[in-house]
């Protein structure tokens, strides 16, 4: 059977850890010769390192991907291995706050980078897969492109435009044999998500496995295309033995903090479960109630970071 990503030239962007750096070396190792981009030269170079070290070819060159002008000279810089045949639209960020106390530059940066960059890169690669009638553009989302959440707004706005995006140049290109897909996943293993001991994290999507919906997307029959792919995990999120997700969802809406503490509550005096968790819905003693916010309160300062990143991020 012949390989079909032997010698391609694949351009990973945020190649240097995380999900990008996955991609890369498990593109190299389908045969594919990668090219790594992203600011740090160091992680590049490690993962270059790394990629030759198992007889693959790499090569790799820092980029902004914020500005046009770095953009444009990765595009000239990477055309000198040959015509890009897979464009992984990997590099993404997003800085967590509400729309009324963001910083308007962080909006652009968020916008900058997941959404115009891939739209740019694709713009300057796609007349050569066009020519050659192959190809392949593969944008990493998120399930944040698929239901806002508070805190989150540029960056779920940027997700959602990456798959309005991604839609629409799979129909201008789809004749043209070329794949246009958007991966989203939900909370990946990766040096994004903040280290937390609270956190199982073995139970958590791994880089590798979106790298594997990557390399299944090229490798897919060339008569179809499998234009999203929505990757969640399949255990909850574990805290304390418990989902902190699951336990947010049966909360009544209520204030940030107070919700923190109920979740606390159930964390800390497991032996009381039913009857706090009563109390949240019909707050029946305050004598109780007292006790109980004492001891969640504890608790609450030491779990609010994982907390507050937890529910303000849907991945
Ligand atoms: N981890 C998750 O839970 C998760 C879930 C859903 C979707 N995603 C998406 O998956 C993608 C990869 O995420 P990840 O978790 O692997 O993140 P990560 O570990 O933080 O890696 C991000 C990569 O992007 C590069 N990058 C950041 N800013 C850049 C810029 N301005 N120009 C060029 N490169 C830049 C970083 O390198 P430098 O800092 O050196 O530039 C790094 O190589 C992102 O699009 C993210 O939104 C992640």
């Amino acid at each position: 059977m012949t390989n079909r990503l032997d010698k391609k030239v694949a351009l990973v962007t945020g190649a240097g850890r995380g999900i990008g750096a996955a991609v890369a070396q498990r593109l190299a190792a389908s045969g594919c010769r990668v090219i790594l981009t992203a600011r740090s030269s160091d992680q590049l170079d490690r993962v270059r390192e790394q990629i030759e070290a198992c007889g693959g070819e790499a090569l790799s060159i820092v980029a902004d991907l914020t500005g046009d002008e770095d953009v444009e000279h990765l595009v000239q810089q990477a055309q000198t291995w040959g015509p890009v045949d897979f464009l992984i639209n990997n590099a993404g960020w997003g800085k967590r706050a509400s729309v009324v106390r963001a910083d308007v530059a962080d909006w652009d940066q968020t916008f900058r980078l997941n959404l115009r960059a891939p739209m740019l890169l694709a713009k300057l690669l796609l007349p050569a897969m066009i020519e050659k009638v192959a190809g392949a553009v593969i944008n990493i989302g998120s399930v944040s492109g698929k239901r806002g959440e508070a805190n989150g707004a540029a960056y779920s706005a940027s997700k959602f435009g990456l798959i309005g995006f991604t839609q629409s140049l799979y129909e201008e290109v789809r004749e043209n044999g070329i794949k246009v897909a958007v991966i989203l996943p939900g909370f990946v293993d990766t040096p994004l998500i903040p280290p937390n001991k609270q956190l199982d994290r073995s139970k958590m999507i791994q880089a590798d496995d979106i790298a594997h919906a990557v390399h299944y997307v090229l490798n897919s029959p060339s008569k179809c295309c499998p234009v999203e792919i929505t990757i969640r995990q399949s255990f909850r999120h574990v805290v304390g033995g418990r989902s902190v997700r699951a336990l947010f969802l049966t909360q009544k809406p209520q204030p940030f903090g107070q919700g923190f503490a109920c979740l606390c509550v159930v964390k800390g005096k497991p032996k009381r479960r039913s009857r706090s968790d009563s109390l949240i819905s019909t707050n029946r003693s305050a004598a109780l109630s007292s006790r109980i916010s004492t001891s969640a309160s504890r608790v609450t300062r030491k779990m609010c970071p994982l907390l507050k990143f937890m529910f303000g991020n849907s991945e």
